[in-house]
């Protein structure tokens, strides 16, 4: 059985390595993995083949950035000719970038069986184009593969055939468990001067947390706020890197930023944290898999499994709500002991490689165009 994963963006190669790996064990089973290069800078996404210990793609697109019809038109044009030279049975996405869009559109149409890893998360905000992305991949992908049960909910409740989807955990914990060993190798915390337990991490890279000035303004207000109290570490994000540079903000001086990081140093840096402020969804994830208290600087979440069975909070973008968010987690008891949802065991891979070669029947034939 051929299978193609398509990858475009850094959450994306996370949830990959683990397929990858399952996939490598299977003797019926042979894997190709195309690179849309929706993140190429060395430092968001060679960084993550390496740490993630992913083999090279067999296929590197190279399409960058541009609008989301540029970039989502761009990879559709590239991945074409080679879905149709390779006849996967299955072609499989992850999550819910412009890459997973665009390669869901391109398999469809062209008679391929896709699979989601990842299916059945909402924000209910259709303002995020990762929501649009992640229903529109829903709608017309053929083996939906979900994290947890809320996931579950969405589909059946969007009328989704019941044997469309497959339960099969959270894969990104696999990478997670996978990479612990080798992230207490990580300098990081010795390079930064910092200790255990003392500090902050913060994320933000989403459109509606870094483009609008007055809301950004505000967020690093706040983390100035609360940088009095604890050094507060900052990996930026490049989207969020050149938004800061326009913005008249000297707070930021506050604040200890630093260029993004590879997967090993990042997850020493956030697992020792001693609360982790963020809008990124993985991370929500991550840190109820390890226990580390979480604050969501968003208004939504498409992963409640993280409030209610987590560490996670979300807490909004007003600055009075985030720091005394901010001053109760600090309050309370830490490390704390993490209840990991059913099924991010570690083995979501496994259960994702078994639904492929189960249920993989011969690829429909390619349509006429
Ligand atoms: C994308 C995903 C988002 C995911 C995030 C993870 C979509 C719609 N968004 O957001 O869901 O959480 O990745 O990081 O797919 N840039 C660089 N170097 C790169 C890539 C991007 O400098 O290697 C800069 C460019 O200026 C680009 C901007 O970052 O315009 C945004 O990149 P893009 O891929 O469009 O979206 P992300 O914000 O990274």
């Amino acid at each position: 059985m051929k299978i193609c994963s398509v990858v475009g963006a850094r959450p994306n190669f996370v949830k990959l390595a683990p397929i990858a790996r399952e996939l490598a064990q299977r003797p019926q089973a042979r894997h190709c993995i195309i690179h849309t290069g929706q993140h190429y800078d060395a430092a968001l996404a060679d960084v993550f083949f390496r740490d993630l210990q992913l083999p090279p793609p067999d296929y590197a697109l190279g399409i960058g950035s541009g609008t989301h019809a540029e970039q989502t038109a761009r990879t559709m044009l590239a991945l074409e000719p080679i879905l149709v030279e390779e006849r996967p049975d299955w072609v499989v996405v992850a999550g819910d970038v412009n890459a997973t869009l665009a390669a869901t559109l391109t398999a469809v149409k062209r008679g391929l069986r896709v699979a989601h890893v990842e299916a059945g998360l909402r924000s209910f905000d259709r303002a995020m184009p990762e929501e649009i992305n992640r229903c529109l991949v829903d709608a017309v992908a053929d083996l939906l593969l979900t994290p947890s049960a809320d996931a579950d909910e969405n589909l059946l409740r969007e009328g989704v055939a019941p044997e469309r989807i497959r339960r099969v955990g959270n894969v990104m914990v696999d990478s997670l468990l996978v990479a612990l060993p080798r992230a207490a190798e990580s300098a990081i915390l010795e390079r930064l001067k910092l200790s255990p337990g003392a500090y902050a991490v913060v994320t933000l890279h989403r459109p509606s947390s870094v483009d609008d000035p007055v809301t950004l303004r505000q967020l690093i207000g706040a983390l100035a706020r609360l940088a009095e109290r604890l050094p507060i570490v900052f990996p930026v994000h490049p989207r969020t890197q050149a938004r800061l540079s326009a913005l008249d903000a000297p707070e930021i001086a506050l604040l200890r930023c630093l260029p993004p990081l590879g997967y090993l140093d990042f997850l020493q840096l956030w697992r020792q944290a001693r609360l982790v402020l963020t809008d990124s969804g993985g991370l929500q994830e991550e840190t109820t898999a390890l226990g580390v208290p979480c604050l969501t600087l968003r208004t939504t979440t498409e992963r409640p499994v993280t409030v209610r069975e987590g560490t996670n909070r979300v807490v909004g973008r007003d600055p009075a709500a985030i720091l005394s968010a901010a001053e109760a987690c600090l309050a309370s008891p830490c490390p704390v002991e993490p209840r990991r949802p059913a099924l991010w065991d570690g083995r979501s891979a496994v259960r994702i490689v078994d639904a492929l070669l189960t249920d993989g029947a011969p690829a429909a034939a390619a349509r006429e165009d």
